[in-house]
């Protein structure tokens, strides 16, 4: 069967790069990085930095939110809405594992997130993953069931197929521990299993479910390979350009190989 989710490279700046730093980044990466209409490139800079961006040819890639406020508008100081964020990005993280571990994010304000994100016209991509002491406690699958479940909750079938979901799991963001293929081929299973079973098929085939968590230009091939997997969300090493540039060349190589292996 046809595989019609395009491969996504997102890199998660996270709280780096100030403006200027930011803007030098992006025109080293217009200079390296080649045009591939298939893979679809999305930037993650800080807030702050998203609308000087914004200005900038945005031809081989796409912006997105770190994180948006739930509420549109309204007395909450300090923070953005997505509402805000809609005239300037394409996506917004959800739910990622440093929001809900250093800012105690729980499943429902990711919910809340989620869809006020939909709701302004913004994908989310909704993380999810087990902490280290989970996994050794077999208790993966669950965890994953209930992050799933909670955030996609508000959202109907239609809309989750426009979502992404990113699987990272916690033990191997930022440390440099690399997730097995295998292992993240069964929680991607897993979870695409997850949203069939509560959204139907239809959603499952088009929800785009990434995988992160020390991906680098040396390991992305061998999660790329994995026949769920559709796409990467990188952090650390989507600080360096070329590093970053010659994982969307992988990322190509691999659609371009999917292709020829569909077409026989
Ligand atoms: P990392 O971060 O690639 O530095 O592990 C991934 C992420 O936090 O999304």
């Amino acid at each position: 069967m046809r595989n019609h989710r395009k491969i996504m490279i997102a890199g998660n700046w996270k709280e780096h790069f100030t403006v200027s730093a930011a803007s030098n980044y992006l025109h080293r990466l217009e200079e390296n990085v080649q045009n591939r209409q298939s893979i679809e490139i999305v930037l993650f800079p800080n807030v702050l930095t998203l609308q000087p961006l914004s200005q900038l040819d945005r031809r081989k890639f796409r912006l997105g939110a770190q994180d948006g406020y739930y509420e549109d508008a309204g007395a909450y100081t300090g923070e953005v809405s997505m509402a805000m964020l809609s005239e300037l990005v394409h996506y917004c993280l959800v739910g990622h594992s440093e929001r809900r571990h250093i800012f105690n994010e729980s499943d429902d304000v990711v919910a809340k997130k989620s869809q006020a994100a939909v709701r302004n016209g913004i994908m989310p991509i909704i993380c999810v993953g087990e902490t280290l002491q989970e996994r050794l406690a077999g208790e993966t699958n669950q965890v994953l069931h209930n992050q799933v479940t909670a955030g996609l909750m508000n959202l109907t079938s239609r809309e989750i197929g426009a979502c992404v979901i990113a699987y990272e799991p916690v033990w191997a963001i930022g440390s440099g521990e690399f997730a097995k293929p295998d292992q993240v081929a069964q929680a991607l299973d897993y979870i695409r299993k997850q949203v069939e079973h509560l959204f139907g098929e239809r959603a499952a085939k088009n929800v785009r479910i990434l995988y992160g968590g020390s991906v680098n230009d040396h390991n992305i091939g061998s999660y790329l390979d994995i026949p769920g997997c559709d796409g990467a969300l990188i952090g650390g090493a989507s600080l360096n350009y070329h590093k970053f540039s010659s994982m969307v060349e992988t990322a190509y190589r691999v659609h371009q190989s999917r292709l020829e292996k569909e077409n026989g």
